[in-house]
């Protein structure tokens, strides 16, 4: 694998991905023949933010493959309750380590990360923007149920704004062909721009939908999500929005005999309990699929070289990101990196278009 880092899903080339899914198929058919394949390398993982299969699944992972962790998943109770910053964190545990997996609650912190660390850094989560094993996992889940990733309407239901799952699993669908998004959300949930404009960049074909009833009997994939309350301002703001979608019984009579039901999990109560039960309902498969393709990744990314020492960037002379949700807004060391997306000139953090 040329990548060093994952940091998105999108710097991986499809060929890349190919040859991960495989890998993760193969060692999910015949784990035991992988046991030693990460034998004397440590991963750390520093979760700056809850989680529980993240988390657990890159853990299982890196244990089943034969390496060490080290790690914290309580900042509270790490040097960063001290006030270090993330580019210290970074360096120090990377010299220990020979993988960082990070989950963060600020947009681009994972990528900000990888500038400093001294071995790969793969993204856990990084505030509402992405979440790219998520997607390795949901990949890797349609393709065993559909044998394909291309030529699917594939439907995303729920917290489209602040999802990061979402974020990461349709920017990597656009890229195969033939794929139809249906986008299910209310007016103030809908996918933020940085996504809708990539979207529609790449010719795919979107309908916006405002409830499940009127489109659910179309789709082949329905990619439920939780409403993320600790993305809301206040907790009104939340209440305003919880509860309004809810996959039940009756709404899974009017879907396809072959619908697979995804959903990245934690979910509350956006599917009712007894819809579990319907074999369409494969996130449970889906979150067991999430420790092969995590192992699949370990495996190749270990492998990659130390750096020696990060390189030094210039400090920058003001805030150029105006996303406060941006760790650019939050770590003000951070050099000034921009790229140009589809004619838009954007942050390398976090996506937003700079203006
Ligand atoms: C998701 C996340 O953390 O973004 N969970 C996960 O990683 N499996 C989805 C969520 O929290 O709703």
């Amino acid at each position: 694998m040329k990548i060093r880092n994952l940091i998105d899903f999108n710097d991986m080339s499809l060929e890349e991905w190919e040859e991960l899914r495989a890998l993760a198929f193969r060692i999910k058919k015949a784990p035991a023949e992988y046991r030693d394949v990460c034998k004397g390398r440590i991963m750390a993982t520093l979760f700056y933010e809850p989680s529980t299969r993240t988390q657990m699944s890159f853990q299982t992972a890196m244990m089943r493959l034969g390496g060490k962790i080290i790690g914290f998943s309580d900042p509270g109770s790490s040097s960063v309750a001290k006030g270090e910053t993330l580019r210290d964190t970074v360096k120090v545990v990377s010299g220990y380590a020979d993988v960082v997996v990070i989950r963060h609650p600020v947009e681009g912190a994972a990528y900000a990360s990888s500038l400093y660390s001294h071995c790969p850094v793969i993204n856990a989560g990084d505030g509402g923007h992405l979440h790219p094993t998520q997607t390795l996992t949901d990949l890797m889940t349609i393709h065993e149920l559909k044998g394909k990733t291309e030529g699917l309407t594939v439907g995303c239901c729920g917290d489209l704004l602040n999802g990061r799952t979402v974020h990461s699993l349709l920017r990597a669908l656009m890229r195969f062909k033939g794929n139809k998004f249906v986008l299910i959300s209310t007016p103030e949930l809908k996918l933020p721009t940085f996504v809708t404009n990539e979207l529609l960049a790449n010719g795919c074909e979107i309908r916006e939908c405002s409830t499940l009833e009127e489109c659910i009997g179309e789709l082949d994939v329905l990619y439920m999500t939780r409403i993320q309350r600790e993305r809301f301002k206040s907790p009104e703001d939340y209440a305003k929005q919880s509860g309004i979608y809810r996959l039940t019984s009756d709404k899974m009579e009017l879907a396809k005999a072959d619908l697979a039901v995804l959903h990245p999990l934690p979910k509350v109560d956006e599917i009712a309990y007894e819809v579990d039960d319907d074999p369409r309902c494969v996130y449970f498969e889906q979150a067991e699929n999430g420790m092969f393709i995590r192992m699949a990744l370990l495996a190749r990314l270990v492998g990659a070289e130390r750096t020696g020492r990060c390189p030094a960037y210039p400090l920058p002379q003001k805030a150029f990101c105006h996303n406060a949700r941006c760790i650019t807004n939050h770590e003000k060391y951070l050099p000034e990196l921009t790229k140009t997306v589809d004619g838009e000139n954007r942050c390398c953090y976090c996506d937003s278009k700079i203006k």
